[in-house]
C-alpha cells in the first residue's frame, strides 16, 4: 500500500487482477485525504469546472484553471499517481501545442495527463507526447467535452457504436495511452474492452469488469444534490454542511456563538 504508484504500477495491477480506485480531486484537503485513504489515482479533472468553479459544461475550463488547482493538489499527495486533465482545445488541434501544454501540467506537478477522444489529431497529441516522455491516460465513451455532439449526457457505444467504440480503444492503446477511462457505456463492451486491451481499463458507469473505477470527488460525497446512476454516495456532506451552516447562523444571531469560551483576555 504504501509504494508510490506510478504508470508501471497500474500495468503490475492488470496482470495482477488488482482493481485500480481512482478519484478526482481539486485541492490539497482532498487531496491528502484521498492519499491517506489509500486511492491509488487522483485526477484534477476538467470537472472542476462542473464541481468547483460553477460552470455548466466542462468546455469553460482553461489551462490555468487546472494548473492551478493541480498545484494544490500535488501538494497533498505522497502516494497516488497525479493525472491531470487537458481541457477543451489544449489539445488535438496542433500537436506541438498539445505537446507544450501537457508539458506545462507536467511541470505544475502532474505525472500524467488525461486526454479525451480518438480521433486522428488527438491520436497524433497522444503519439507526440508519449515520445517525449509524457504518459498520457486516454478516455472514451461519453465524454463530456464533446456533450453538444452527443445532444446530452446519454450512454455511448450501444449496438452500432460498439464495434468503433472497441477500435478506437485498441487505437488509443497503440497510439501509446498507459491507461483508459471507459465512461458511461454498457457493461458488456466494457468487458470486452477490458479483456482485449493490454492497458487497463478505469471504469465510471462502465459497469463491474473495468480493471478499476474512478469517481468524482462530489458525487461519492454527496456533495452536490445532484445524484447520479453511475455514482454512489459514501456520505451526505451536502446535507452535513448545510446542517453545519445553518447551526451557525442560528447561533450568531441568537448570540450563543462565540461565548466566553472563544473569547480572550
Ligand atoms: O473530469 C473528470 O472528472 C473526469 C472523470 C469523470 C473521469 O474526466
Amino acid at each position: 500500500m504504501s509504494e508510490k504508484v506510478t504508470v508501471r504500477t497500474l500495468r503490475q495491477m492488470k496482470t495482477r487482477h488488482e482493481r485500480i480506485v481512482a478519484i478526482t480531486a481539486y485541492d490539497y484537503p482532498s487531496a491528502a485525504l484521498a492519499d491517506s485513504a489509500g486511492v491509488d489515482v487522483v485526477l484534477v479533472g476538467d470537472s472542476v469546472g462542473n464541481t468547483v468553479l460553477g460552470y455548466d459544461t466542462t468546455l469553460p475550463v482553461r489551462l490555468e484553471e487546472i494548473e492551478h488547482h493541480l498545484r494544490a493538489v500535488r501538494r497533498g499527495l505522497k502516494r497516488a499517481l497525479l493525472v491531470a486533465d487537458m481541457p477543451f482545445l489544449t489539445y488535438g488541434v496542433s500537436v506541438s501545442e498539445s505537446v507544450q501544454n501537457a508539458g506545462r501540467l507536467m511541470q505544475a506537478g502532474a505525472e500524467a495527463v488525461k486526454v479525451e477522444g480518438a480521433t486522428e489529431p488527438v491520436l497524433e497529441a497522444i503519439r507526440a507526447m508519449v515520445g517525449i516522455g509524457i504518459p498520457v491516460m486516454a478516455h472514451l465513451g461519453l465524454t463530456p467535452q464533446s456533450i453538444h455532439q452527443f445532444g446530452g449526457y446519454r450512454v455511448q457505444g450501444r449496438g452500432e457504436q460498439a464495434r468503433a467504440l472497441l477500435q478506437s480503444a485498441q487505437a488509443v492503446q497503440s497510439a501509446g495511452a498507459f491507461a483508459v477511462v471507459l465512461e458511461v457505456i454498457p457493461a458488456s463492451l466494457a468487458q470486452q474492452i477490458t479483456e482485449t486491451l493490454e492497458i487497463p481499463t478505469i471504469g465510471i458507469g462502465a459497469g463491474v469488469h473495468c480493471d478499476g473505477e474512478i469517481q468524482v470527488w462530489h458525487d461519492l460525497l454527496g456533495l452536490n444534490p445532484q445524484t447520479f446512476k453511475h455514482a454512489k454516495r459514501y456520505a451526505n456532506l451536502h446535507e452535513v454542511i448545510q446542517g453545519a451552516l445553518r447551526a451557525y447562523a442560528r447561533e450568531v444571531r441568537e448570540r450563543k456563538f462565540p461565548t466566553e469560551e472563544h473569547s480572550f483576555e
